[in-house]
C-alpha cells in the first residue's frame, strides 16, 4: 500500500499557490487527496460543490490526485481516507503560528503528523482572499488563477 498525503483547505477558490503545492505533493506521496472543508462557521463565495469542482478541473492531469470534501475534523477524514500525512503549504512567517497550532492539536488528538511544503515564491503573496477582493474590483487576477476559475469569478463578482 503507497502512502497517501491529504491536502486541506477551504479553496475558496483555488489558487496557483494551492496548485503548486498540491502538484509538487503528488510526485513526493503516491496518491494525494484534496480535502474540501465544507466550513459551516465561515461564509465563502463558492459552495462547496462548486470549490470541488473547480478544484476537479485544476488537477485533472494529475493521475494520482482526486478531491472530496468533508466537515467534521480533519483528523477523522485523514483516517477515513487513509491518509497518513496532512501536507500544507507555507507563504511566509505570517502562516507559521497558526499553521504550527493546527498542526500540533492534530498530533494531539488524532497522531496525524504534518509536513508543511515551501511555497514557491512565485506565489507568496497569493491568497484565495486577495484574489477576490482584487476581482471584486474589476482587477486582473489572470495567471493567479486557473482560467476556469477565473472566470467563475467574474461571473460572482463582477458581472453580478
Ligand atoms: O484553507 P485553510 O483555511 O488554511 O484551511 C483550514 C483547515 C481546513 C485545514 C482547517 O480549518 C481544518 O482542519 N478544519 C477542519 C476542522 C478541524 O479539524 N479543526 C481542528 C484543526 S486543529
Amino acid at each position: 500500500m503507497g502512502l497517501t498525503a491529504l491536502c486541506p483547505g477551504t479553496f475558496d477558490p483555488v489558487t496557483n499557490g494551492h496548485l503548486d503545492v498540491v502538484g509538487r505533493a503528488a510526485q513526493l506521496f503516491d496518491s494525494v487527496i484534496v480535502g474540501v472543508v465544507e466550513n459551516p462557521s465561515k461564509t465563502p463565495l463558492f459552495s462547496v460543490e462548486e470549490r470541488v469542482r473547480l478544484l476537479e478541473e485544476s488537477v485533472k492531469d494529475l493521475s494520482n490526485v482526486r478531491v472530496g470534501s468533508f466537515r467534521g475534523l480533519l483528523v477523522d477524514h485523514a483516517r477515513a481516507q487513509g491518509a497518513s500525512v496532512i501536507v500544507k503549504g507555507l507563504r511566509a512567517i505570517s502562516d507559521y503560528e497558526y499553521e504550527i497550532q493546527m498542526a500540533q492539536m492534530n498530533q494531539r488528538i488524532g497522531e496525524l503528523d504534518t509536513l508543511f511544503m515551501a511555497t514557491s515564491p512565485k506565489w507568496s503573496f497569493l491568497s484565495s482572499s486577495l484574489v477576490k477582493e482584487v476581482a471584486s474590483y474589476g482587477g486582473d487576477v489572470e495567471g493567479l488563477v486557473p482560467d476556469h476559475v477565473r472566470k467563475l469569478l467574474i461571473d460572482r463578482l463582477v458581472d453580478a
